[in-house]
């Protein structure tokens, strides 16, 4: 073959068995948890204008409520199967949970460009995305090199366009290198998209 297909950006997408079960009361709690977090949403005011996030506040969700940490043993499969795909070799340290948060998108909410400084593999799972909801936008991570590269055609795969939404969708989560940059469109919707964020480490 005269092309080759080198330093390929993974991303895995999923949807959890039986994940109606599993939202309702991760949706209850995603909710109490802002009603109790007076902290969070106070640092969501100032850094978060029109949601919520427990990033700063309550960030080891897995370890607090029994109903993360069970959601929590239902990633461990599907990170595994990733670290797999990405041929990452394990035997001597595992891959960890470490952070597990909560995010309330109202409307006009934004989630900016960003990475997850020493993190491995981050992801996030969706409770409750009303139709019209913003998907998850991957950027190629090597954007910043391109100089002088003419613009990809408009009929350009998937795997060639300089960013991809995936759909956010209740019950599915996304995996990535946590050094791969994403954002989440501005939230036109009163009904809010809820989805738990996580990262895990390399121990
Ligand atoms: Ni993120």
């Amino acid at each position: 073959m005269a092309v080759q297909l080198l330093f390929p950006t993974l991303v895995y997408q999923a949807r959890l068995p039986g994940w109606r079960r599993l939202n309702a009361p991760l949706l209850r709690e995603c909710r109490q948890l802002r009603a109790d977090d007076a902290a969070g949403r106070r640092w969501s005011q100032r850094n978060y204008p029109g949601g919520y996030t427990s990033y700063n506040s309550a960030h080891r969700m897995h370890r607090r409520s029994p109903t993360f940490a069970t959601l929590a043993r239902e990633l461990e499969r599907h990170v595994a199967k990733f670290a797999r795909a990405l041929q990452l070799d394990l035997t001597a340290r595992p891959l960890g949970m470490t952070d597990c948060w909560v995010n309330v998108m109202g409307r006009g909410a934004v989630h900016g460009l960003h990475l997850h400084p020493l993190s491995t593999i981050s992801g996030t799972y969706y409770v409750a995305v009303p139709q019209g909801a913003p998907g998850l936008k991957f950027e190629d991570p090597r954007l910043e090199r391109f100089m002088a590269s003419p613009p990809r055609g408009g009929a350009a795969g998937r795997g060639q366009r300089p960013w991809v939404t995936l759909r956010a969708r209740a019950g599915e989560l996304v995996l990535f290198e946590s050094w791969l940059r994403h954002e989440v469109a501005p939230h036109p919707l009163a009904a809010e998209r809820v989805s738990i964020s996580f990262n895990y480490s390399w121990f």
